[in-house]
């Protein structure tokens, strides 16, 4: 090859791996927003980040703070008779994951939530509000067992008290 031909390969080779990078970032990005797409429209963000409470997340002690509460959470529900039955079949782990990383996503700890939206979890239990009251009264009873700074705490609650309309079945 001549260096004319092998500098004309080299500019061919270096702009074809850029078109690669370039079409791989895009469907990287398409498939993201396919992602969000998913959920169908009119369906309410279960995990909306507020990142101007990252340090609300900070005061749960980070990741490893909020899963030492999902501990604590899950203890407490499967002790109190109240939420026993709804919660004594499901898979615990599972189901302490993704709270934590639905609170660390909200709280803007820059979580990326997986699990399903709240209508679709809920809609196979009954759950009426003495229900929804009876778990976010044991969510503070975890909050306070682990020294959950009382404000820090209210920001949580504020977040999750609209997803009554969600979660509330009947
Ligand atoms: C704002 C209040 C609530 C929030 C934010 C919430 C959030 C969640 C999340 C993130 C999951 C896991 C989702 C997934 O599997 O992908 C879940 C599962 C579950 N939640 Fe809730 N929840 C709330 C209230 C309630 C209430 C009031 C009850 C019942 C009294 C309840 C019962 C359950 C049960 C039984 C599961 C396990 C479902 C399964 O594995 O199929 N939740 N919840």
């Amino acid at each position: 090859m001549t260096p004319f031909k092998i500098s004309r390969a080299l500019v061919l080779a270096v702009s074809l791996s850029a078109c690669i990078a370039a079409s791989a970032a895009l469907a990287q990005s398409s498939m993201e927003s396919a992602s969000v797409a998913a959920r169908p429209a009119g369906v309410p963000d279960p995990a909306q980040a507020h990142p101007e409470l990252s340090g609300v997340f900070e005061q749960f002690g980070g990741m490893p703070g909020m899963t030492a509460l999902m501990d604590e959470f899950m203890a407490i529900l499967l002790e109190d008779p109240r939420m026993r039955p709804f919660f004594e079949k499901v898979e615990h782990d599972r189901v302490k994951r993704q709270l934590a990383e639905q609170f660390c996503a909200l709280l803007g700890g820059g979580c990326v939530y997986s699990g399903r939206d709240m209508q679709e979890t809920h809609a196979a239990f009954a759950i009426d509000k003495a229900d929804f009251n009876a778990l976010v009264e044991d969510l503070q009873i975890a909050m306070a067992r682990r020294d959950i700074p009382f404000r820090a705490q209210n920001k949580l609650l504020a977040l999750l008290a609209p997803m009554h309309r969600e979660v509330i079945t009947r």
